[in-house]
């Protein structure tokens, strides 16, 4: 099925990604492209509709991004959003200012024009300014539909031409009925048809897999995470038998994870699975190892290592299935768009990380879908909830939550530990409000009392944190009662551990793993 495209100009990482996402909520395919994007392309693209992003800059810095100068003029529908509006107003000829006062927050807005981006709205609504700069004088043709009380051309728009422009963020959930804004420029405006559903992305996505695997096989590496699960299943769907699921156990998983992981897919989904219980292998590759970059080396490279010898038995097997999403493909196609900082803080190994010079051909089903799509894909093809809802866990796995020396021993302490907090935060009824929580095991032993006795035992920290894309996190503010049992379950159910503190740490400074 062709699906009508909406295209979001990125001026600015953050903004571009919320905003295709809003898209995508409608229904509506969206995919971000360069600010700097041709009209050929677009054009070739077909698409219906753009929306030009926020960004950081001001339409009078130097250097500042900007769009191809004949896009206003190629008949496609376009809504400006803060940046985007500006410069629109200053392209076709009205009046750009710096604000004296930046206007930032929740604003009132006073809507006049109750058509086409405001069709059904009432005469007021609260939104969310954030800018520096503002339109001060309308581009001929255009008109007033919104203001604020400081920005008096907060919506603007010139209905013949279908340009629109608005300087509040329409995108963020602070803003009311922001969603249906975007509704009404992707419906009433573009024309556009509300087709991008899961049920219609599983029907192309399991005939282009059969299109593309053919009669050949396919290897997937499966962590037991969301993305690499969910394609597991939509690739076996397709394909069903040719499909062989990679399982390398490096001995790091959680409590009774690995046997899990086995059973879900060989007893629910009936996928070849090859279990690699590789533990001895990297338990003896990072012996006698504290330092946590090396260990996160050794780990990834021992990973890459297995993997290649496990797959070479397997015989002619010509394609590798990924969980690569959206987000990793923008980050790596458009400059400037990496959210990444440059200095390099932590090694993420993905067990999806495999060797650059791979010689399979890549199937990537996901790569054009955004986290929360995966999760509804993956329970629209009966991924369990327990997989869907899962927590993120990084590759090393407990290895980066065992500070110091990772033993066997200490392996299973942390098992236990964790076992605790995270039955107590569902019991809490908190797993799915938190972005993580988890134990680390410190390699500090302090003196406590049990009965009569000294105990000289280990301490364990227990951390669990907000966020909504890991980039910056809060520590979350548990109920006391929890940590409470938390604490007491740990210090009577393990006779290792006679301490346990609270991380009341964020992101930044701190970040989400203690390596
Ligand atoms: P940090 O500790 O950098 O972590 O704040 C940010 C998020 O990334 C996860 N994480 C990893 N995920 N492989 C992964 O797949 C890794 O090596 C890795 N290291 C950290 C971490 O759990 C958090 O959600």
């Amino acid at each position: 099925m062709k699906h009508d495209f909406v295209a979001v100009l990125d001026f600015g990482a953050q903004y571009a990604m919320l905003i295709a996402r809003r898209v995508r909520e409608c229904n509506v395919y969206c995919e971000i492209l360069p600010h700097n994007v041709s009209i050929e392309e677009l054009k070739r693209r077909k698409v219906k509709g753009i929306i030009i992003s926020g960004g950081p800059a001001s339409v009078y810095d130097k250097g500042a991004p900007q769009a191809d100068p004949r896009l206003w003029k190629s008949g496609i529908p376009i809504l400006g959003i803060c940046y985007g509006t500006q410069l629109m107003a200053k392209a076709l000829g009205g009046q750009v200012k710096p604000e004296r006062k930046k206007e930032y927050g929740r604003t009132e807005l006073f809507i006049d024009d109750q058509t086409d981006l405001f069709a059904g709205f009432p005469k007021q609504i609260i939104c969310w300014m954030s800018h520096g700069d503002s339109v001060v004088k309308l581009p001929k043709g255009f008109k007033v539909l919104a203001g604020t009380k400081n920005t008096p051309l907060a919506a603007i728009g010139n209905h013949d031409r279908q340009l629109y422009g608005v300087q509040f963020h329409p995108e963020v959930v602070h803003t009311e009925r922001g969603t249906e804004i975007i509704k009404n420029f992707v419906y009433v405006v573009c024309g556009c048809r509300p087709t991008w559903t899961t049920k219609n992305f599983i029907q192309g996505s399991i005939k282009e897999l059969k299109e593309t695997i053919g009669k050949e096989k396919i290897l997937c590496a499966l962590s037991g995470g969301v993305d690499s699960s969910t394609v597991s299943v939509l690739v076996n769907k397709a394909v069903g038998k040719q499909l062989t699921c990679m399982f390398i156990d490096q001995g790091f998983m959680r409590k009774n994870e690995a046997k899990k992981i086995v059973e879900v897919f060989t007893r629910n989904f009936k996928i070849n699975l090859i279990h690699v219980d590789a533990s001895q292998r990297f338990f003896a590759k990072i012996k006698g190892v504290t330092d946590p970059e090396e260990k996160r080396h050794r780990i990834g490279n021992e990973f890459i290592r297995v993997f290649e010898e496990e797959a070479k038995k397997l015989g002619k097997m010509p394609f590798l299935a990924q969980g690569t999403l959206y987000p990793d493909v923008i980050e790596s196609a458009v400059p400037g768009l990496t959210a990444t900082t440059a200095v390099r803080i932590k090694t993420h190994h993905n067990v999806g990380g495999l060797p650059k010079d791979i010689k399979f051909k890549l199937v990537e089903p996901l790569k054009k879908l955004f986290k929360d799509e995966v999760r509804a894909l993956g329970r629209e093809i009966g991924v369990p909830d327990e997989i869907i809802s899962r927590q993120p866990f990084p590759g090393p796995g407990l290895a980066i939550r065992i500070i110091g020396e990772v033993t066997p021993e200490r392996v299973k302490i942390l098992q236990t530990l964790d076992d605790i907090v995270v039955s107590e935060v569902k019991k809490a009824g908190l797993y799915k409000e938190l972005w993580q929580s988890f134990a680390v095991l410190l390699p500090i032993r302090t003196v406590g009392v049990m009965g009569d006795k000294r105990t000289y035992l280990n301490t364990a920290a227990v951390r669990a944190v907000t966020s909504t894309d890991a980039m910056t996190a809060d520590w979350a503010k548990l109920p006391y009662e929890l940590l409470d049992k938390i604490s007491n379950r740990i210090i009577n159910e393990t006779k290792e551990v006679n301490r346990v503190v609270y991380d009341i740490s964020s992101k930044p400074p701190s970040t989400i793993e203690w390596e």
